[in-house]
């Protein structure tokens, strides 16, 4: 008999909820973002984020249901992501999701948002199993990962201070565009001088860690520089230098950091599988370089399509799925958390509501 699971997600902008059938097929895929009303502000609002989940998570989760033409008693158990995220935002999430495997009398299964990440590969992909390599980059998070079970995974290498996505989200927002800036700043990239800036990229010793904070501060100094020649000299910022051209070579950066360090993982071990995950891995020049990096080393590359990169529940459906058939069951008092480390289990907090 085919497993349904219901997955939710309100681990930052989106309220989402999707059905997805044995891990795999997708059965449906609701999405409400509350990104246009952040705009203004130039990034989420927590408590407006929070409040935007409140009044979506009912009619999202009914619609995923009506979509995928089930009831709550098809269900085999809901699926929730309970961290690392927004506090307040997953606590709408993740009270939904104890009340309707309450009411339902399904298991409930947490879910770590960027193990979901991963898992949006399996949706498009009936042939990848793990052990893969993944790197999953994210607003929040730069991570290359061994992903060595489907419920096992041992972190590489991670961000030692910005996220790729945060700091194309800052970039842009300096540049004038509106959050999320980074599919923005990606478009803009492909008219750019990917050499009109030289941006320093660093890296540590002995270690595959990442460092964006050099690229970051960089572009902004220059930016800032323009800013200030473009008064001396009474002319627009973007005739000394062009959005275009800034972000072209911030992207080009940014990706050849991420792609130098996958080089440095795959030599490090025996992989025969990359799968690429999170919002950062829509960005196409990651996109591409990841493809000519697969083609290079003889790599199956594994690349969710662009509507499951960014945050989404058809991928904590797919997560949980996995979980659900090794009866990893979370309590009825399941708590959510800011912080979680990828691998390690949900971190023991004092009180659990
Ligand atoms: O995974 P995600 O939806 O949320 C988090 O878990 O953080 O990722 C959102 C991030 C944002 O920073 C957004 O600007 C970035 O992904 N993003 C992109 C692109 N599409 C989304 N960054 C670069 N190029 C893109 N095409
Ligand atoms: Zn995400």
């Amino acid at each position: 008999m085919a497993d349904y699971i219901l997955g939710i997600e309100s681990s930052c902008d989106e309220t989402a909820a999707a059905v997805v059938r044995d891990g795999r097929k997708l059965c449906s895929n609701i999405i409400r973002s509350s990104a246009p009303i952040h705009e203004k502000y130039g990034g989420v609002v927590p408590e407006i984020a929070s409040r935007s989940h409140l009044e979506a998570i009912v009619p999202v989760v009914a619609e995923a249901l009506s979509e995928a033409g089930i009831s709550f008693s098809d269900l085999s158990a809901v699926g929730v992501c309970t961290g690392p995220g927004l506090l307040g935002s997953l606590l709408v999430g993740v009270s939904a999701a104890k009340m309707l495997a309450f009411a339902s009398e399904k298991p409930l299964i947490s879910v770590h948002h960027l193990a979901a990440h991963i898992a949006a590969n399996y949706l498009v992909a009936p042939e990848l199993e793990p052990p893969f390599l993944a790197l999953v980059v994210s607003g929040a998070h730069s991570h290359i990962v061994a992903v060595d079970s489907y419920t096992n995974f041992r972190i590489l290498a991670r961000t030692r201070d910005d996220a790729p996505g945060e700091a194309y989200d800052k970039i842009s927002r300096e540049m004038g565009l509106a959050y999320p800036g980074g599919p923005k700043l990606d478009k803009l990239a492909r008219e750019g001088n990917t050499e009109a800036l030289e941006l320093p990229q660093s890296s540590f010793q002995d270690s595959l860690d990442f460092s964006f904070s050099g690229i970051k501060t960089a572009s902004l100094n220059a930016l800032n520089k323009a800013k200030q020649m473009s008064r001396r000299r009474q002319c627009t910022r973007e005739q000394i230098l062009s959005n275009k051209d800034l972000a072209a070579s911030f992207q080009s950066a940014v990706v050849s950091v991420l792609i130098s360090h996958l080089e440095l993982a795959l030599d490090q071990g025996s992989w025969e599988k990359l799968a690429i995950a999170g919002g950062v891995s829509a960005n196409s020049h990651l996109r591409e370089e990841a493809e000519a990096l697969a083609e290079r080393r003889g790599l199956n590359l594994y690349l969710p399509p662009l509507n499951l990169c960014t945050d989404n529940a058809a991928m904590t459906a797919a997560q949980a799925y996995y979980q659900f058939r090794d009866k990893d069951f979370a309590p009825l008092n399941q708590n959510a958390t800011a912080n979680w480390e990828l691998g390690q289990s949900f971190p023991k907090t004092r009180k659990r509501l």
